[in-house]
């Protein structure tokens, strides 16, 4: 029998899941933040911040603690592997990191949490949501077109670490995305079946 994919699902981000975080967005990233400046945004009333968590049935590697773990969690353990985090603007929502692990990309991950940032501004009846992505980020900026995100202007000099251009992207009215929404969420389910929670 297959041995069935790993869930994956979507919690607030905690102060405790800081320093996994940090990890995939120093392998993610080339300009990470300080891990201070995740604390910092996690306390920003105006932010919030997801984590993507794929749950294993397996327990986790035996050792004095093991009993106790699966006491506490049923024999099951979970790993973040993605994160994103948002703000939330007069009428905007703005989408300030998005970031998968290296070694889980291409899986869906990514538009899992990017449907989470439709899902957060569309709850909150803002009109449209605003990005800035490297011009050279081919990847980031194929998903963010996917969603219907277009070029809306550019930012010279942007990202200090190499000079590079800013694209500030928007997704364009809300109010008129929903079916174009559902039709991704419904391929991310089919592509993935059992891994993404409905
Ligand atoms: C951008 C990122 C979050 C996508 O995460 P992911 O889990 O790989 O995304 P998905 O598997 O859901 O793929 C979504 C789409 O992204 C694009 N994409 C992702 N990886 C790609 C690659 N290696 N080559 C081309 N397109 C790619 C594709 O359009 C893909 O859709 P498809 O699989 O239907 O073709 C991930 O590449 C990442 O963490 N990059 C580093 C951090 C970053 O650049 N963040 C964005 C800052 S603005």
């Amino acid at each position: 029998m297959e041995p069935t994919a790993p869930r994956i699902s979507l919690r607030d981000m905690t102060r405790d899941d800081v320093p996994a975080v940090k990890r995939i967005e120093s392998a993610a990233y080339q300009d990470a933040w300080p891990a201070r400046l995740f604390e910092k945004e996690l306390a920003n009333g105006f932010a919030q911040y997801v984590v993507a968590v794929e749950e294993t049935a397996d327990p986790p590697p035996a050792g004095p603690l093991t009993a106790l773990r699966r006491a506490m969690f049923g024999g099951t353990h979970e790993r973040i592997v993605g994160f994103m985090g948002v703000w939330y603007m007069v009428d905007q929502l703005h989408l300030v990191t998005i970031a998968v692990d290296p070694g889980q990309q291409r899986r869906g991950i990514g538009t899992r949490l990017l449907l989470e940032v439709f899902d957060l501004a569309m709850e909150a009846e803002l009109n449209e949501i605003v990005l800035e992505v490297r011009e050279s980020n081919d990847r980031a900026r194929a998903m963010y077109e996917a969603f219907g995100f277009r070029k809306a202007g550019q930012l010279l000099d942007y990202y200090k670490d190499n000079h590079e251009t800013a694209i500030v992207m928007l997704s364009g009215a809300l109010s008129q995305a929903g079916d174009r929404i559902a039709a991704i969420r419904e391929g991310l389910y089919a592509a993935h079946p059992g891994v993404f929670e409905g």
